[in-house]
């Protein structure tokens, strides 16, 4: 049962998709405070959980840390962070009384979950529709609410295959050399990204003519042979006269303007740039008409980045730091004054300030930008979704965003923006996913290997060996860091083997995947949601995959294996490539040794798992089907057939096959 309940005059968000009326007063299960700001209150038993957050820090249960709904661009992803590039602000309070609450506030939102008070739980809001959301059980209020905020995207089947990302492929040779170096070690390809470098000076919607000197050719050769090249493009236009993206944006007024009415002008990659202002609906459909180039180039896919939105400066703010800056030279400076002057410029990023100083015209009248913050990259991507169904809409596109707010699950996917080649970062992607999932984001995954810093072979394995399991499953890495293709490393045979595993799986997963998108299920969920043991409740680092396997990745360096806890019966399967072995465990802990060069997961009893023989990407499966089992009796499994391209508008596309046991 969902309640809905109205604070102030919140702005329409756009997350939910069904009208409810509000009630009068507030939720039973908070004190509310009317103040600058709402708090929402209640108090936590000893033993309840929490739940939710998408994408966030810490861990899967979030008691015990303070969070904060405000997309942010940082690469450093710490323990100490309380924002991250999206704000998802769902929980799930679990416990003594269990409930689920949506604070749909597209401004700043505050969670303290148990951290001022381990027995207090508190929400501040800005103005805000906040839905309360009772059920049956954990799972039951997940998916009532999966039910308010509409079907999850579902991208084409060739998006689950395996992708190479570098920032820093400066040309065709450096992406031919990438699609050869996986040719030539016999590893499996799907997806070539290009980042920011296709551009001219990374100008939106441009391609650098002597570095890509036809990228429509490029995109057939390599479409050919069964790989999408798929281009960034950033939240920002660059400000440069003669650019006709921009003098169009500001010919029609569809920049983000300050209080004089002139476009805001903020520095990202290009300098200087123009935010387009995409929560108006005019300059929404405009931004989106401008993927055509690309699309017409036989692009068929995109990351949408930057839109949080970063901002590196703003110009206004820029000068003034400067002036400031240069009225210190030749003067003396006390440690203080230095500080200060360094605080100035460090201070530019993303400054809150800035965000106060530029307006939307939006349906709902003039709004600065702050109200609105953590609406930008869902509105960017929704902008590129809406034109592509336009554009062909028998197709479906791989469209996956850095920022996000719940509402963009409908029409996009997203990775978890810039981590590190840290061990610590694996675990984090592994708890992040069903935080994910409960908020309606299916097709995400993180930057395989790490994006700062430098991989290793063993991290890039093993994150890998998690990354099998996750929809979007990219290796990414920055400029400048280690060289982290695949092919780069020694043990060729251990990458074939794990990049073998996903296309083993890929029956599987994507007929999972598909089953929880239409039926508004989580394709990842904690063990604590399907078992009510009081182990289970703990356990962080293990997850049920789908509905009929558990994976317990390892996270830590120079490991043999690890300990799995398993809450019943299960067939133990460690594959490799298109092989695998098989053992019975019995329920309760185990030291599972785990190979570098293998996939282990877990079969629950009573289930099946389809798979297929690996190939070296999704268009040349062959289609043929075996079937993993754990079963006594004849078992169904619904499959997901379709052409892997065409929009999926029902269940027709699920099969029910019924599995004899072997
Ligand atoms: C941002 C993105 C990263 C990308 C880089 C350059 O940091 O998060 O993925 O490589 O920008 O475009």
């Amino acid at each position: 049962m969902i309640k809905k309940y109205v604070y102030g005059s919140p702005v329409k968000t756009g997350a939910t998709v069904m009208e409810i009326a509000a009630e009068g007063g507030d939720p039973a299960v908070f004190a509310v405070e009317r103040g600058e700001r709402y708090s929402f209150s209640c108090a936590l038993g000893e033993k309840d959980r929490v739940y939710g957050l998408g994408e966030q820090v810490r861990g899967i249960n979030k008691r015990g840390w303070k969070y904060e709904g405000w997309n942010t661009d940082d690469p450093i992803i710490t323990e100490g962070r309380t924002a991250l590039y999206a704000s998802h602000n769902f929980i799930v309070v679990c416990g003594a009384r269990t409930f689920g609450v949506f604070f749909d506030c597209a401004g700043r939102v505050q969670f303290d979950i148990g951290y001022t008070r381990r027995d207090a739980l508190s929400v501040t809001t800005e103005d805000a529709d906040v839905y309360l959301i009772e059920g049956e059980d954990i799972n039951a209020i997940i998916h009532e609410f999966r039910t308010l905020i509409g079907r999850s995207y579902i991208p084409p089947r060739w998006a689950f295959g395996y992708g190479q990302s570098r920032w820093g492929y400066q040309s065709e040779e450096d992406i031919m050399e990438v699609v050869e170096g996986y040719a030539n070690s016999d590893l499996p390809l799907d997806m070539i990204y290009l980042d920011i470098d296709y551009m001219e000076r990374f100008k939106d919607f441009t391609v650098d003519r002597t570095r890509f000197p036809d990228l429509k050719g490029l995109a057939a050769r390599l479409k050919a042979r069964g790989i999408r090249l798929v281009p960034i493009i950033d939240a920002a236009v660059k400000a440069e006269p003669g650019y006709s993206v921009f003098e169009e944006g500001v010919a029609r007024g569809y920049f983000c303007k300050d209080a004089a009415g002139d476009p805001f002008i903020v520095g990202v990659w290009p300098g200087d740039s123009a935010l387009p202002d995409v929560l108006n609906e005019d300059a929404r459909r405009w931004f989106g008409e401008q993927y055509r180039v690309l699309l017409d180039s036989g692009i068929e896919g995109f990351w949408n980045d930057m839109n949080e939105p970063t901002i590196f400066y703003s110009r206004r703010r820029l000068e003034h730091t400067i002036d400031n800056a240069s009225s210190w030279q030749g003067k003396s400076l006390a440690l203080g004054d230095y500080n200060r002057l360094i605080a100035s410029f460090t201070g530019l990023q993303n400054n809150p300030l800035d965000y106060k100083e530029f307006y939307h015209e939006t349906e709902q009248g003039r709004i600065v930008h702050e109200r609105v913050h953590n609406l930008y990259g869902y509105y960017m991507t929704r902008s590129a979704a809406e034109y592509f169904e336009e554009y062909a809409p028998e197709k479906r596109f791989l469209l996956f965003s850095r920022s996000s707010y719940i509402g963009m699950h409908r029409y996009g996917g997203v990775w978890t923006g810039d981590n590190a080649s840290w061990w610590s970062h694996i675990l984090l992607n592994l708890k992040m996913l069903p935080s994910l999932n409960m908020c309606g984001f299916l097709y995400c995954g993180a930057d395989l290997g790490g994006f700062g810093g430098d991989t290793t072979e063993e991290l890039l394995l093993r994150w890998l060996a998690l990354g099998v399991f996750t929809p979007l499953m990219r290796n990414h890495a920055t400029n400048g860091s280690r060289l982290q293709e695949c092919y780069r490393f020694t043990d060729m045979q251990a990458f074939r083997n794990v990049l073998g595993v996903r296309y083993t799986i890929l029956p599987y997963l994507y007929s999972e995947f598909v089953r929880c998108a239409l039926r508004g299920e989580m394709l990842f969920r904690p063990l604590a949601f399907v078992y009510d043991d009081e182990r289970s409740a703990h356990v962080e680092d293990q997850l049920l995959f789908g509905d009929s396997v558990m994976i317990a990745p390892v996270y830590e360096e120079n490991a043999m294996g690890r300990y799995v806890y398993l809450p019943e019966e299960m067939k133990l399967i460690r594959m490799k490539g298109g092989s695998y072995t098989e053992e019975i465990l019995s329920c309760g802990d185990h030291f599972i040794e785990v190979p570098v060069d293998e996939v282990v997961f877990f079969l629950r009893p009573g289930k099946v798992m389809p798979i297929a023989a690996p190939a070296d990407c999704v268009e040349r499966m062959d289609g043929a089907l075996r079937w993993l089992q754990f079963i006594q009796q004849p078992t169904a499994y619904e499959l997901c057939e379709d052409d892997g391209i065409s929009p999926i508008r029902g269940e027709e596309c699920l099969r029910r096959v019924v599995v004899e046991p072997q």
